[in-house]
């Protein structure tokens, strides 16, 4: 094996100014043909993978501060008619660089984004005489690591069609777990969490996080998700997790051909929930910009007729109930424009919503209105307000129907100057029987982000592929569904989402990216539907008023909805906190939290020197002390608090807030009371 030192390779396309000084590398050459294993470890040196093979088959291993995170795991593949990769393999040259430079997000969680990493690519060629060839790529930095295989061409292996990943994560200790049940076919990812030890687990979505019972928080996930299938895991009871990717309607998981890379496996390591988050790891995982302009692309507020079809107001179909029409979409143009909001969802405005939609896929229009909704005059008149109308292409998983109208359909809101869509994929398969989270509908997803781009369109997507970091590449992917949201609150079977949801939602679905999960529900009885057909158990938002305006703070989004009808938010002063809410952010600080039971997040607005805090709880009252330390020394703030009122309880009696206002700086140290399922919001409006 060989050993090399290799110049040290920008991945990325960092903002001149920002760009750091790339480090230098310390690799020495060796003869490493006496080498069985290699390592790599983190810049600050905690986080080392040893890659090698034993008795011929390839594995890694992980270790943080010498303990053990996975032991040794296999690495490799099954294709269809050829036989399996990763047995009988020797290592046969290695390759190391690093990268440390700072990279600017056009919107996010955080305004920069540091990367700074140890590379070690390891050649891997089989010895038996199929000689196929392919790279493992390692990239360790001080909160994780991902790696991924690189194929290059080569004629014993030109085209492929895999029918597993072998890639295996060896748990070293029976952590416990928070996860979702993988179901490709009818979940969507929206289920309510579970959490056991890892020796307990079924096939399961990423990112699956874990606590070992030494303190580490651990967490595995996918970056860079383009070409291949949706990465699950099974687990086993000695606590090996395996990939299992989702199949295409013949059983093959991934096609491909040579030269090809897979998308990046990931371990986000931190020793406590708080550092967590921010998740960049991904983001530096995923190739940068690739949109020349971006100036075009704006993280906004918005409302929408929407809730009131959840609970029963209003039809998306056609018919006396109809929510789209031109007068409903006025009012909702003009409470945007008075109340400072960017957009106006608009769902079931199209024709095909008649009868049962979710089977009747292959109906919908992506280009013709239904009679009653004036498009091209709301759309004027949106302009003409300061408002953007926001596009709604619900395609049932009529996935090839969508597509054949798919340029249309953008030539549309492009023409119309809206900027942006709403997509979604509700229903189990495509027409032609592909599942959710395959190949198949990955390309597709990709392919929609593109034509966006293109016309000038943000995607906010429901029932999509979980977030791989894909923002980083396409800015115009905001944000997307992908859990179990408010709607559910409105008509769920099991009465709605449970108080402890969004505290697991916050360490697991959001950490590689924003949710569109639409908070701000304050009708959280719903006594405003109609009432129409009722689940037995009556469904209701669990959560008191405050913490609605909590998790406009804690789940990030970019485009962040204000769900409730607008009636709702009529002379009500907690909305004032809705108004003021940014949704872009200079920085992120967690300042404490348990998974599950409680979460209290720091941002500042980015470009402007206010913070803004959420904290929320389950179904347990907390009382919490909080330092704002995190202020800047020497600088005043008005602190504009929605607190849980005197009484306030989720179950019985959401409703009561206390507003008040209070002089802070970095000295002060906060008491937080949170009423059980309650929550807090604060502005730190900076005194002038
Ligand atoms: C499910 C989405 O999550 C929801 O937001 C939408 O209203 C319906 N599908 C209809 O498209």
């Amino acid at each position: 094996m060989r050993e090399q030192m290799r110049n040290p390779r920008r991945t990325h396309r960092a903002a001149p100014a920002l760009a750091i000084a790339v480090a230098a590398l310390l690799a020495t050459a060796v003869n490493a043909c006496a080498q069985e294993t290699v390592q790599v470890a983190s810049p600050d040196g905690r986080n080392v993978v040893t890659v090698g093979t034993q008795d011929g088959g390839l594995f890694y291993s992980v270790e943080r501060d010498g303990r053990k995170i996975i032991l040794p795991s296999r690495l490799g593949f099954e294709f269809r008619d050829a036989p399996p990769l990763g047995e009988g393999v020797e290592l046969t040259e290695t390759e190391r660089s690093t990268v440390d430079e700072t990279w600017e997000q056009p919107w996010g969680e955080v305004a920069r984004v540091h990367d700074h990493h140890n590379e070690l690519r390891v050649s891997v060629a089989e010895s038996a005489e199929s000689d196929r060839r392919f790279d493992v790529v390692f990239r360790v930095f001080d909160d994780g690591l991902g790696f991924r295989y690189e194929f290059p061409e080569q004629p014993a292996l030109a085209s492929f069609a895999i029918t597993e990943e072998l890639t295996e994560f060896y748990l070293a200790n029976d952590a416990r777990a928070w996860w979702i049940e993988a179901d490709d076919v009818t979940h969507r990812y929206e289920l309510l969490y579970s959490s056991s030890p890892v020796s307990t687990l079924p096939t399961v979505h990423t990112p699956l996080t874990m606590e070992t019972h030494d303190g580490v928080f651990v967490v595995i996930h996918e970056a860079n998700l383009v070409d291949y299938a949706g990465m699950n895991l099974t687990g086993s009871r000695d606590r090996r997790l395996n990939v299992s990717l989702t199949a295409w309607a013949d059983g093959v998981k991934v096609y491909g051909e040579t030269p090809f890379v897979t998308p990046w496996r990931t371990i986000e390591l931190a020793d406590r929930a708080e550092d967590l988050v921010p998740a960049v790891l991904g983001l530096n995982l995923n190739p940068p910009n690739a949109l020349d302009d971006v100036s075009w692309i704006e993280p906004m507020k918005y409302v929408g007729i929407w809730w009131g079809m959840h609970t029963g107001k209003y039809t998306w179909a056609s018919g006396p109930r109809h929510g789209a029409t031109t007068e409903n979409t006025r009012q909702y143009i003009d409470f945007a424009a008075e109340n400072g909001f960017g957009g106006v969802l608009v769902e079931g405005w199209n024709v095909g919503w008649d009868g049962n939609w979710i089977e009747n896929a292959e109906l919908f229009s992506f280009t013709e209105p239904y009679p009653d909704y004036d498009l091209e005059g709301l759309a004027a008149y949106a302009q003409e307000r300061g408002v953007g109308l926001i596009g709604h292409h619900e395609t049932s998983m009529g996935v090839e129907n969508y597509e054949r109208q798919l340029e249309d359909a953008f030539a549309l809101l492009s023409r119309l100057g809206i900027r942006a869509v709403k997509t979604g994929y509700v229903g189990d398969k495509t027409a032609e029987g592909h599942a959710h989270h395959g190949q198949y509908m990955v390309r597709h997803w990709r392919k929609v982000l593109e034509v966006a781009a293109r016309n000038g369109v943000m995607v906010n997507a429901h029932e999509p592929i979980k977030d791989t970091g894909e923002r980083r590449t396409y800015p115009n992917m905001m944000t997307r569904e992908g859990a179990r949201g408010q709607e559910y609150n409105a008509w769920a079977r099991d009465g709605g989402n449970p108080p402890e949801h969004e505290t697991i939602l916050f360490f697991t679905r959001t950490l590689p990216g924003p949710l569109d999960f639409t908070p701000g529900v304050f009708d959280i009885l719903i006594e405003s539907g109609i009432g129409g057909p009722r689940p037995p158990e009556t469904p209701r938002v669990r959560t008191t008023l405050a913490k609605q305006l909590a998790l406009y703070v804690v789940l990030y989004s970019p485009l962040q909805m204000a769900a409730d009808l607008v009636e709702n938010y009529e002379g009500q002063p907690a909305f004032q906190f809705i108004r003021d809410v940014p949704v872009d952010w200079e920085r992120t600080e967690v300042l404490d939290a348990r998974i599950g039971d409680y979460v209290v997040v720091a941002r500042q607005e980015r470009g402007g020197p206010d913070w803004f805090i959420g904290a929320i709880t389950d179904e347990e009252g907390r009382t919490l002390e909080i330092p704002l330390s995190f202020l800047p020394e020497g600088k005043g703030f008005v602190a504009e608090i929605y607190a849980d009122g005197e009484g306030a309880h989720w179950l019985n009696d959401p409703f009561p807030i206390a507003i008040s206002q209070r002089p802070v700086d970095a000295g002060t140290t906060l008491t937080f009371a949170l009423a059980p399922g309650g929550g807090q919001a604060i502005r730190l409006r900076a005194a002038e």
